[in-house]
């Protein structure tokens, strides 16, 4: 694919004896979300680990945007932004001053236009004069994710960007998730939620004991399960039962927590 914004080719990783990644392979193309879908402990952050140059694989090969992550770590970096499941929000600060701080570190010129544009953005002006400590859940991953917008990088990746919220802010941070594709970023995002994947990605792959066991569009991959006839009408399988089918009984309590 000549217009993949991340390529990953073969890349295994262990930890001692644990080898979490055994052969992974998958393209993002530019512009679009891509969902790296797997149970707790399926080896998601590693992937973006080794995706951010933060973690070297033993194995393979991997590209984003041209950059090979082991070849040309800094052209890397430059192309990206990580947010992480863990807000690197600054409670003492407000939501603007947030921002200003890391346009700042950034050396962007204006740090305070980029702060207003971005608060706009992400439905923040009235709140961005309130110190963040006193946003909700889903403010707060809001301004996460705006602050890692700063410098406007192309690609961006969003481990876990919902784990821990409640139903109301995930659906605020889905809203976000789909203007940061509507504006061109290339997002890939990690999640073990079936329901996240289906809504936001235009392409899902299920990591499951280190491999890439299924990458499709939602349609792709419901066309892996035939559906079920109940009475009259036809039944499509859900995504839960598509990834439920695939990884086979054992793991299936664990992915559907
Ligand atoms: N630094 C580390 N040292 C040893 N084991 C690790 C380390 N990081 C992750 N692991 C293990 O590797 C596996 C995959 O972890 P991780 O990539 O964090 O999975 P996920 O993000 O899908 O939950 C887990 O079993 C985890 O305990
Ligand atoms: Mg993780």
């Amino acid at each position: 694919m000549s217009n993949a914004a991340i390529s990953v080719r073969g890349i295994e990783k262990s930890y001692k004896d644990l080898h979490v990644l055994r052969g992974v392979d998958f393209e993002v193309e530019k512009g679009s979300i891509f969902a790296l879908l797997g149970s707790n402990g399926a080896g998601k952050t590693t992937v973006v680990r080794i995706l951010s140059t933060l973690l070297k694989s033993d194995a393979g090969t991997a590209s984003v945007q041209g950059f090979d992550v082991a070849a040309e770590p800094l052209r890397v970096r430059e192309s990206i932004s990580l947010t992480g499941q863990f807000a690197a929000v600054d409670e003492i600060l407000t939501g603007r001053e947030n921002l200003i701080l890391v346009a700042k570190l950034r050396h962007l010129p204006d740090a305070g236009r980029v702060a207003d544009e971005l608060l706009a953005k992400f439905r923040l002006t009235d709140a961005g004069s309130r110190k963040a400590g006193t946003y909700s859940g889903g403010m707060r991953r809001r301004l996460d994710i705006a602050m890692s917008l700063v410098g406007r990088p192309e690609v961006i990746y969003l481990d876990e960007p919902t784990t821990g919220l409640d139903p109301e802010a995930r659906i605020e941070v889905w809203d976000v998730v789909k203007e940061l594709a509507n504006i061109g970023t290339t997002v890939l995002l990690t999640t073990q939620y079936l329901d996240e994947a289906e809504q936001l990605a235009d392409r899902i792959a299920i990591l499951h004991e280190g491999r890439i066991i299924a990458n499709g569009t939602l349609a792709e991959l419901k066309r892996l399960l035939p559906a079920a006839k109940v009475e009259y009408v036809e039944k499509q399988p859900t995504l839960e039962e598509i990834f439920l089918t695939l990884i086979g009984p054992s793991a299936g309590k664990d992915a559907a927590a």
